[in-house]
């Protein structure tokens, strides 16, 4: 079998066009855009071009964009101060704090300071333990975006069994949370797990979330598998000593026996943003307390 390939990119595209399709119908009813800010601390090379396309993408869809850049040497409470006046400002229905934070700040300090409501990475604890319960949260982006692939290529995700590889509180437990609310039969892989292999070898589901590049091999796929791979890894190229990106799977091999699965890059990657925008989008609606619109 050769599998389809998932096409991550499209998707996201098209969620894009319908978070800026609803864009209207909220500026009519509540008087202004939803507003999404964004807070960079430093000058990591990589958060700087995640938070570019952000910004850019937020505009896109219609909506306002407030960046705030922090110098690496800010103290928590200065940062702290920032994420307050952001939870008091009416035109902002989302934040997000740039992730990873310098040395000298504690991030679940910082996690901890962001209005729930409009914790649009849905990280703040309020959010994960509504959603490990069941009550309407924030969820964070990239898992949602992964089921919303996994959903579109398959239907009912009932019955099936799932391994999700990785336990971070970002992608691997709201993962493993969100495919237990679908009713798969859930089990969560991670660097101490035994024979992993044939852990994998059972799953109808893998998602693959441990930033080892290429580690998941093609046979410990079982035939027919869908597979979504999270990771994104830089590493060297054999030919001309530039970088190649990869995922956490290893795709040529992969691709041999599953019936579906996402591509690096191309795949999950374009998916974080556009949930970033539906998050926005949902959260402006529910803090004026209005519907969310369907279908997103
Ligand atoms: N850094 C890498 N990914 C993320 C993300 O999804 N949210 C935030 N806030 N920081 C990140």
């Amino acid at each position: 079998m050769t599998a389809e390939i998932i096409d991550g990119k499209a998707f996201a595209a098209g969620l894009r066009e319908r978070v800026g399709a609803a864009v209207p119908a909220f500026h009519k009813a509540s008087g202004r855009a939803p507003g999404l800010a964004v807070v960079l601390v430093g000058e990591d090379p990589a958060s700087q071009v995640y938070v570019r396309s952000k910004g850019k993408a937020t505009l896109a869809a219609g909506m306002q964009s407030f960046e705030h850049k922090l110098p690496a040497s800010v103290s928590q409470d200065d940062l702290i101060a920032v994420v307050e006046a952001l939870n008091a400002d009416d035109m902002v229905d989302g934040i997000l704090v740039q992730l990873p934070l310098p040395p000298q700040i504690d991030e679940k300090a910082v996690i901890a300071t962001i209005d729930p409501m409009k914790d649009v990475d849905g990280f703040h604890v309020v959010n994960a333990g509504k959603l490990a319960v069941g009550e309407e949260a924030l969820v964070p982006c990239t898992p949602l975006g992964c089921l919303m692939l996994l959903k579109d290529k398959l239907g009912s995700l009932s019955g099936l069994n799932a391994v999700v590889i990785g336990r971070s509180n970002i992608v691997g437990k709201p993962m493993a949370q969100l495919l237990l609310q679908e009713s798969c039969t859930v089990t969560v892989a991670h660097s101490r797990t035994k024979d992993l292999p044939d852990v994998v070898r059972r799953a109808d589901i893998v998602v693959a979330a441990v930033g080892r590049p290429e580690m998941v091999k093609g046979d410990w796929i079982k035939p027919g598998a869908t597979v979504i791979d999270v990771g994104i890894n830089r590493v060297p190229a054999a030919e001309d000593g530039k970088t190649r990106l990869v995922g956490d799977v290893d795709y040529a091999s992969a691709a041999e026996a599953a019936s579906a699965i996402t591509p690096v890059p191309g795949g999950v990657g374009p998916m974080t943003i556009a949930v970033l925008l539906r998050n926005t989008l949902v959260a402006a609606h529910r803090r004026v307390g209005l519907a969310p619109p369907a279908g997103l």
